[in-house]
């Protein structure tokens, strides 16, 4: 099987993407990797043990990315750029016909705020076209979408509970760091919690409910933070009989007490300010600050377990289960030259382009990962590097 995928965006996630794809070629036979600086390309392009194409594109010019998409053919776009892309991206695909996979639902650059609204909008054009989207091919969302989906097929008949829980112990020894991109990553951990329960959602302050987690694998008890994540909304989408849904991420005491000055300055603000004649955001000034999380690589010790707690109904009894992975973090940059975020992320994004290219995810849509059968991805998985373990807590 030929295949040829474009993978749009060289940051540390598209640096996975394409080290994984890279080694997979009986399925992605040609690849080419395209962002707004092919010096980024052509670093990763030089470190792979095959060829690949590199591109310079800007993804948020749509006539740009349709020319590319004319002169490389691929047959999907992995888009590993930022959220504010996405729609410029799918428009691209329905122009030519190409199949699209992401990481991260759409956000407007000018307003903080993430939901599946605008890309579940594309359904019918994609429909029209037979073309298919598959949203959110990270870890989460992306593997807890999956991870849902194969709890519901193998030992629920009902979910009641879902807890999605994210814990990074590891340690880059940075005064401050993020360890994706920082705007992004502010812009989520400083928005409101947001919690699905009996049928609404609830609003909490940013990071103010928080409890204790007792995580496996030796890294035991840490405080876990609510907040909102956009697997939520399509997981009790999908599974309308989930009564509570929740995220949950770990934070460093350290982290908190950077991000609340920074807060209280102004600095993670994304409201354009006067700076000597020119406009800034101070977001945007403060990601220039900031270290690349590309450079956190070999600096990143300890690892991460992000995975889901479930309870439900089986066969008429309450049961309880968890099911997680653990991703080392030297390990990560071991193999691909990155820390776990990003190899956590990657990795499920070639899955992702795997079942679809080789047709076992197929649909003429816009799709969201538990949707389709979990079973295949879920073996992938462990062939790939992101091995799961479940433990039944009450059966
Ligand atoms: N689902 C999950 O589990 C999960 C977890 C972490 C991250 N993510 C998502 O993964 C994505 C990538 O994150 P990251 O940490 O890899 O970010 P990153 O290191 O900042 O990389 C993003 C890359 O996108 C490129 N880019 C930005 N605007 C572009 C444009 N207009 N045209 C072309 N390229 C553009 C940048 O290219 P240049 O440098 O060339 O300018 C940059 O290298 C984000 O959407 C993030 O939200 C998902």
């Amino acid at each position: 099987m030929a295949n040829k995928v474009l993978i749009i965006g060289a940051g540390g996630v598209g640096q996975v993407v394409t080290h994984k794809c890279s080694t997979v070629p009986e399925v992605f036979s040609e690849i080419m990797l395209a962002s707004r600086t092919v010096s980024k390309c052509e670093k990763i392009a030089s470190k792979l043990a095959r060829p690949i194409k590199t591109a310079r594109v800007d993804a948020d010019n749509v006539p740009e990315l349709v020319a590319l998409i004319h002169s490389f053919k691929p047959d999907c776009i992995i888009n590993t750029a930022l959220p504010y892309q996405d729609l410029h991206i799918m428009d691209a695909c329905l122009e030519t016909g190409t199949d699209y996979i992401d990481t991260a639902n759409y956000e407007p650059v000018d307003e903080a705020k993430f939901c599946y609204k605008w890309q579940w909008e594309y359904h019918e054009r994609f429909r029209e076209k037979g073309i298919m989207a598959l949203l959110g091919s990270g870890f989460d969302p992306g593997v807890t979408n999956v991870f849902t989906a194969y709890a519901r097929k193998h030992h629920f008949d009902e979910i009641h509970e879902l807890d999605i829980i994210d814990c990074n112990a590891g340690d880059h020894g940075q005064p401050f760091a993020t360890n994706f991109n920082p705007e992004i990553n502010i812009r989520e951990v400083s928005a409101k919690g947001r919690f699905y329960e009996n049928g609404t959602w609830k609003e909490t302050g940013p990071l103010s409910v928080s409890r204790v987690y007792d995580f496996p694998d030796g890294i035991g008890n840490k405080k876990i933070y609510l907040m909102y994540h956009e697997e939520l909304e399509s997981l009790i989408k999908h599974f309308p009989e989930i009564k509570r849904a929740r995220f949950w991420m770990t934070f460093s005491d350290n982290y908190l007490k950077h991000l609340e000055v920074l807060q209280n300055v102004g600095m993670t603000s994304i409201e354009p300010v006067e700076y000597k004649g020119q406009r800034i955001v101070p977001l945007q000034f403060l990601k220039a600050l900031l270290p690349d999380p590309g450079s956190l690589g070999p600096l990143t010790k300890g690892k991460t377990c992000i995975g889901c707690h479930v309870k439900g109904i089986k066969d008429g009894r309450e049961r309880e289960y968890y099911i997680f992975n653990i991703c080392s973090h030297e390990a990560a940059y071991k193999e691909v030259g990155s820390q776990a975020i990003s190899y956590t992320t990657g990795v499920p994004a070639m899955i992702g382009a795997m079942m679809l290219l080789t047709g076992t995810w197929r649909g003429a849509g816009v799709f969201n990962m538990e949707e389709f059968d979990p079973d295949p991805f879920m073996d992938k998985l462990n062939k790939h590097g992101l091995p799961w373990k479940e433990i039944f807590l009450k059966e």
